[in-house]
């Protein structure tokens, strides 16, 4: 294992150094294990369960079946029909989750496909975690009033304000850098960090662990590990299952 971490000074700094480290590498690793062996077996324990005894098919039928259960798991029609402002929202947020995953999977390498519309890095000129942030906060209050605080149960608080905090240490740290030309911690840095975790030679930049903005990307992966251990034995798990469900529906 390698990382830039200058001689151990105080037994403060070792501890604050060690924590950094585990944060940044081991924490990862575990978080993603979980996150993706957790969704699989819950995945395949629901699929193992006895068939629901009445269809659950939706009429008249509409063809082809594919297109409308797609139609059904990503326009979501119902809540269009009889909450518009909250569709609006569900919309903004799942288009910018779909955005953020190809940008950080740009924080790893250039991707000549990903750049058919050239653009700097992190994509979305800083608007991408804001408009997520607004969206959260928009889930968040809303089950501050009656009906929703009546269905809502303590985890979701906790799972919109843990992406919340995620969302705001990763803006924050492209807002640094774009808006306000901190270069302290750069797109060089990230990428150098994330491709020696690919590569299973985990590596640290002094940026990553001793820059000024440092402490914005443990916050932010910290955050992140949470969310990845929690995910799979959280009620989110939905989102995996609403394709197949309407795929159910349409027949
Ligand atoms: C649940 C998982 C995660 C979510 C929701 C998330 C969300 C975000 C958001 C919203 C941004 C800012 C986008 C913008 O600038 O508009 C961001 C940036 C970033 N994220 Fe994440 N992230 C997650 C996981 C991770 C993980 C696991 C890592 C690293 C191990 C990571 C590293 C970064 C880095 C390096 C940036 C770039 C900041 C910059 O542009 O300066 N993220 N993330």
């Amino acid at each position: 294992m390698r990382h830039a971490l200058s001689a151990p000074r105080s037994i403060r700094e070792v501890i604050v150094d060690t924590v950094i480290y585990f944060i940044l590498v081991p924490m990862v690793y575990i978080s993603f294990a979980v996150f993706f062996i957790g969704t699989a077996l819950r995945l395949i324990k629901i699929f193992r369960e006895p068939k629901h005894p009445a269809t659950l098919q939706v009429y008249p039928e509409k063809n082809p079946k594919w297109l409308w259960a797609l139609h059904d798991t990503f326009l979501f029609p119902t809540v269009r029909r009889h909450k518009p402002l909250l569709w609006v929202f569900l919309m903004l947020f799942h288009i910018c989750l779909g955005l953020l995953i190809i940008g950080h999977i740009e924080l790893f390498a250039e991707i000549n496909i990903i750049q058919v519309i050239p653009h700097e890095i992190f994509l979305g000129q800083g608007y991408l975690g804001l408009l997520l942030a607004i969206a959260l906060l928009y889930f968040l209050f809303r089950r501050f009033a009656s009906p929703v605080r009546d269905l809502s149960v303590p985890e979701d608080y906790y799972l919109l304000i843990l992406l919340f905090l995620i969302v705001i240490f990763g803006s924050e740290m492209d807002w640094a850098r774009r808006w306000y030309g901190y270069e302290g911690m750069t797109v060089d840095d990230y990428r150098e960090y994330l491709m020696s975790l690919l590569y299973l030679d985990p590596y640290l930049p002094e940026t990553v662990t001793d820059s000024g903005h440092s402490f914005m990307l443990v916050l932010h992966v910290f955050f992140a590990n949470l969310f990845l251990l929690f995910f799979p034995f959280s009620q989110s798990m939905h989102s995996f299952l609403s394709l197949p469900m309407n795929k159910l529906r349409r027949g």
